[in-house]
């Protein structure tokens, strides 16, 4: 099949209540949970958990060797009411459009808690990037990128790094926008290269802010950072950074796992000789002076801190009750299953959700953003400075909501979160 004939993109029928998939589930039952503590009516409910549209898309690519293969793509946006849409593309062979929404759906509820002026929204590609050579990722990019062109754009839709996909990527997507429209529009997309209009601070952005979150959480237990030992799931953008500024904090990185397995030192990784391994060789397995641990047991290894920044459902009934952390910061979107949820809740681990410790990310693109809309570029002092207050001044209102409340932190996360994108749909109205 040539690109030319490549099938219509096509709609998609409205989300069922039906529960088709775990990450999904999840993010309904959260969503359930925020609108009986909010007492809102079944008609709001049904607004807020209905993505507001979505489009499904085929992505002919051309491969090096002159096949063609048809991909998948989608780009849902969840919610609009409090501004254009934000949020990741992420490519992966699991990616279907349940998860997608999930994921959009959570990208609402974190830009509200942050109050960054965004909806929430996602895309992805049924892919395996590490299949396919650059160029083919290229093609791949830039074709899903047109086939998605009418919804997207800086006032509508704004997207960023996510798993599998990079700053170039994003720079892949910003072109291949531009190009189109004929002049350059660097606000199209964040998490792109200093060099076409990136921010400074945006790559480690997101484990900045887990860092931020998990110091304070402890702190609200008396507890520093240099004082316990942690495990992080996941060494990819989120994960590798957050382990990198644990160790300066001073923790004891005891584990961290990818794709491949897990590595273990229960002195202490030494984090920047791992860093180094992983450049070297792709993955974390094999480090020297290490031993090797399953990355369902180093959720249940014996450490203070537990950070999953991999993918979602890792911990759920089962794997929770083997969990001896005291806290559980999320890197990862929905790492965490409602049944996982309250077997944390019922064993007194605090788990800082989500929406609110990896929602760095989205604060430093909307700097970005704004940025790019301003021409004007910050300094990496005046976005770090900006970026812990603003963490910090969620994690605190999230806090205090949690303790006035008797709730757990993602109950007055999502409360919060809820109940400001509801505030925006009531003022806005129903049209018509
Ligand atoms: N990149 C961001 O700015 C950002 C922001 C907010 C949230 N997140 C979330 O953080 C998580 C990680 O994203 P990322 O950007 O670091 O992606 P990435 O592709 O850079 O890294 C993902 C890492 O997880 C590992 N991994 C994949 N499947 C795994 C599995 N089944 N078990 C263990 N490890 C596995 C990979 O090997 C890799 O080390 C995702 O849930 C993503 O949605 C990312």
């Amino acid at each position: 099949m040539s690109d030319d004939a490549s099938p219509p993109s096509a709609a998609l029928p409205a989300a069922t209540p039906a529960l088709s998939s775990a990450p999904l589930a999840t993010a309904q039952q959260q969503l359930a949970r925020a609108v009986e503590i909010l007492g809102y009516d079944a008609g709001l409910h049904e607004v807020l958990a209905t993505p507001r549209r979505e489009l499904r898309v085929a992505v002919p690519l051309r491969r090096d060797d002159g096949r063609v293969q048809v991909f998948t793509g989608y780009r849902v946006q969840h919610n609009i009411s409090r501004g254009p849409g934000k949020g990741g593309l992420r490519y992966a062979p699991g990616v279907d459009v349940d998860e997608v929404r999930a994921l959009a759906m959570w990208m609402t509820w974190k830009c509200a808690v942050v109050d960054v002026p965004y909806g929430g929204a996602k895309g992805g590609v049924t892919i395996d990037p590490h299949a396919h050579s650059a160029s083919e990722l290229e093609r791949v990019t830039r074709r899903y990128t047109s086939e998605i062109m009418p919804i997207i754009g800086p006032e509508r839709d704004i997207m960023a790094p996510d798993i599998g996909t990079d700053e170039r990527t994003m720079a892949w997507v910003m072109d291949t926008y531009s190009v189109n429209h004929g002049f350059t529009i660097p606000a199209v997309t964040t998490g792109k290269p200093l060099a076409v209009g990136g921010s400074l601070g945006r790559p480690t952005a997101t484990s900045q802010g887990v860092v931020h979150t998990a110091r304070a959480a402890l702190r609200a237990d008396g507890v520093e950072l240099s004082e316990v030992s942690a495990a992080v799931q996941g060494f990819g953008k989120v994960g590798s950074h957050a382990a990198r500024l644990l160790h300066e904090a001073g923790t004891r990185v005891v584990a961290v796992s990818d794709e491949h397995g897990g590595v273990r030192r229960d002195d202490g990784l030494d984090v920047p000789a791992l860093l180094d391994h992983v450049q070297r060789t792709g993955s974390v397995t094999g480090l020297p002076d290490a031993d090797p641990v399953t990355n369902a047991d180093l959720l249940a290894l014996d450490v203070d801190l537990l950070v999953p920044a991999a993918v979602e459902g890792v911990l759920d009934g089962e794997t929770a009750a083997r969990v001896k952390a005291r806290w559980v910061v999320e890197g990862a979107n929905g790492p965490t299953t409602g049944e996982g949820d309250r077997v944390l809740a019922e064993r007194g681990v605090v788990v800082v959700p989500d929406i609110l410790a990896n929602a760095g990310g989205v604060v430093v693109s909307y700097f970005e953003w704004v940025q790019a809309n301003q021409a004007y570029w910050w300094t990496e002092g005046e976005i770090a400075e900006r970026l812990e207050q603003r963490m910090l001044a969620s994690h605190a209102s999230v806090a205090a909501l949690a303790h006035a409340e008797s709730v757990t932190l993602r109950e007055a996360a999502m409360t919060i979160g809820v109940r400001r994108v509801a505030e925006a749909h009531l003022i806005r109205g129903l049209y018509p």
